[in-house]
């Protein structure tokens, strides 16, 4: 699209300390659901491409993050698709040949009114609550069209938040199925406020008290070669998660006045799928 302003990287967190996503691009194929979408999710996306405005000469989609699912969305003859991330590992990896501009989703470089749709596949709780979140919801609003539309698959804790005592009691009772799960039910157990968030080096640091020899522990559950390793990344790592539920939502867009509404939550059938909702918001 050439409608892309440059967005220096070297300029902030887009050149920071973190290099967990470059260090998890490496790792990509050792990730899946529910941190990456699932069939049920990416037919949630396509309900959402049908629902946003049409437009003669095609549709212009903007996805936050370089998530390789959501270009294979029947996105119709003319489409232009443009994704942002912070991440240079990662867009190389997950985004090969297509078009991608390395930014941070607080300072999109994209023109006022010029998209019809913004996907996000479990960004939102990457950035900080509220101050991030916030600033990330007012750049879509800003980018979209009038009456476009923008899908987010949430990562949502229960609102009674689970005991870690007893995320740890399933995973060594062999009732979590691998290590996709385990993360995020452990770093949602771990959280006690989005504000707070839970940085992912706790994570690692509690399962190491748990289980100390993982190998032992993945051979033990019958988890296949090497993917209980993809967790190395969270090792000693600053970057912190901060989750949040539909209602922290719905109050941050009228708390702010952030012109986005909610159009409709769909969580799917898969195991935890209430914690994995998509939700449609429209730009009002
Ligand atoms: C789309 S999210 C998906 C995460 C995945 N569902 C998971 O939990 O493993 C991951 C991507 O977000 C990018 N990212 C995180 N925070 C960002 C920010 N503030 N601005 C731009 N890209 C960001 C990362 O570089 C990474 O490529």
């Amino acid at each position: 699209m050439s409608r892309a302003r440059t967005n220096p990287p070297a300029d902030g967190p887009a050149a920071g300390p973190s290099a967990h996503w470059s260090r998890i691009s490496q790792r990509w194929d050792q990730v899946g659901p529910p941190l990456r979408p699932a069939s049920q999710d990416l037919l949630a996306y396509e309900r959402a491409l049908r629902r946003a405005p049409e437009r003669t000469g095609g549709t212009r989609g903007l996805v936050l993050g370089v998530t390789a699912e959501l270009m294979g969305l029947p996105w119709g003859d003319g489409a232009a698709l443009i994704a942002v991330d912070r991440s240079q590992g990662m867009i190389e990896a997950l985004w090969p040949g297509a078009h991608a501009v390395r930014a941070e989703w607080t300072r999109l470089p994209i023109e006022d009114g010029s998209i019809e749709i913004v996907l996000c596949d479990g960004g939102l709780h990457l950035l900080d609550f509220p101050g991030g979140q916030a600033r990330m919801l007012a750049e879509v609003a800003r980018v979209l069209v009038s009456g476009g539309v923008a899908a987010m698959r949430l990562f949502v804790p229960r609102r009674d938040r689970e005991r870690v005592s007893a995320v740890l009691n399933d995973l060594l009772g062999g009732r979590i199925s691998d290590l996709n799960v385990l993360k995020v039910r452990l770093a949602m157990a771990m959280q006690r406020d989005g504000e707070t968030g839970v940085r992912l080096g706790d994570v690692w640091d509690r399962l190491q008290d748990a289980a100390p020899d993982l190998d032992a522990l993945a051979s033990g559950l019958g988890w296949t070669g090497g993917h209980v390793h993809a967790i190395d990344t969270y090792r000693g790592c600053e970057d912190r998660y901060h989750f949040i539920g539909i209602e922290e939502l719905d109050s941050l867009l009228r708390d702010r006045r952030i012109p986005l509404s909610v159009e409709s939550v769909e969580s799917p059938t898969y195991p935890l799928g209430e914690r994995f909702p998509t939700i449609t918001l429209r730009r009002v």
